[in-house]
């Protein structure tokens, strides 16, 4: 299964449904093994993970599934990067290039900049997280949780709610939930919507943007709430975060009219008390936990997929 032509991630829109399922059936199959087996599957090989912007469970979650997987993981951020002295992101990634490294997994602040690697060197490249702009790997195993708990995707509820102008979650899971059948609602302060809504609406008919954040919870199978991202926001998007939090913080009472069931679901880093209520983070709904599990067997069944591809 080629998962595109240069053998890179870079967003779910290159996944068609057949790719995503291999995806989940190979995280099936890598959860089940024992470390003995996994160890001999990338053995030799060599990622980079590049990351010039913060991370706790992207970063840590790719390298130690490259470890499980055998191969040898270095680990380059911003602050250690000759970037600090001037070095272009064109020039690193052609030094790291010539180092041979099999495969470089980079987040990095800029839209679009692990587009801009992968065309420039011939090494394939897994996007962790650019800018506003994608979040392949959280989609797939946020896909990979629902459908371990609910079965399927296809026509189930999934509302995301919350700060969705500066999330490149949002944008990867509204593509891929969609892409598997599921109804997606949208609900956000007017501030904090997708201006360019109309994009992804013309996309698919399953995608709907909601005014009521109650039109978005009645029934729903899944929620997201998503982090307030302060340190993207301009002045003036909310009043305060006492404001947003009394208006779209998810918690026990406004969940009521959810299905029974519903799984409470966030990508992290949570903000208790803001966007979500402390019960929820650790109550019996939540899946958060459940997500970095799984978001490990999605990473390993990702590199050694890519890895096994590019031999
Ligand atoms: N969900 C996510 O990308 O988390 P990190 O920023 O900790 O990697």
């Amino acid at each position: 299964m080629n998962i595109t032509s240069n053998k890179s991630l870079l967003d779910v829109d290159q996944l068609s449904e057949v790719h995503i399922q291999s995806i989940m059936n190979e995280a099936d199959k890598l959860s089940n093994d024992n470390i003995a087996s996994t160890k001999k599957y990338t053995s030799g090989k060599s990622v980079l993970t590049l990351f010039y912007e913060n991370s706790t469970r992207t970063r840590t979650s790719f390298e130690l599934a490259a470890k499980k997987l055998g191969a040898d993981v270095i680990n380059i951020s911003l602050g250690s990067s000759s970037v600090k002295k001037g070095e272009s992101l064109l020039n690193t990634v052609k030094t790291l290039e010539a180092m041979q490294f099999d495969l470089i997994i980079v987040r990095h602040s800029d839209a679009g900049a692990p587009y801009f690697i992968s065309r420039n060197i011939d090494i394939p490249v897994i996007n962790a997280g650019d800018g506003l702009h994608a979040h392949p790997t959280q989609t797939l195993l946020d896909i990979y949780t629902i459908q371990k708990k609910l079965g399927t995707l296809k026509n189930k509820k999934i509302s995301i709610i919350g700060d969705i102008l500066h999330s490149r979650v949002a944008r990867s899971n509204i593509l891929g939930f969609s892409k598997l059948g599921a109804n997606v609602y949208i609900n956000s302060p007017k501030t904090l919507s997708l201006f360019k809504n109309k994009f992804f609406e013309k996309k698919n008919s399953r995608i709907n943007f909601v005014e009521d954040i109650d039109h978005a919870i009645e029934n729903a199978d899944v929620i997201m709430p998503l982090r307030i991202q302060l340190e993207r926001q301009e002045q003036g998007n909310i009043p305060s975060l006492r404001e947003y939090s009394k208006y779209w913080g998810i918690n026990e009472e406004k969940i009521k009219i959810a299905k029974n069931n519903v799984m409470i679901m966030h990508p992290g880093p949570v903000n208790e008390g803001v966007e979500i209520s402390s019960g929820l983070v650790h109550g019996d709904k939540s899946q958060i936990n459940l997500q970095v599990e799984h978001g490990l067997y999605i990473r390993m069944a990702i590199i050694k997929t890519i890895l096994s591809e590019a031999k």
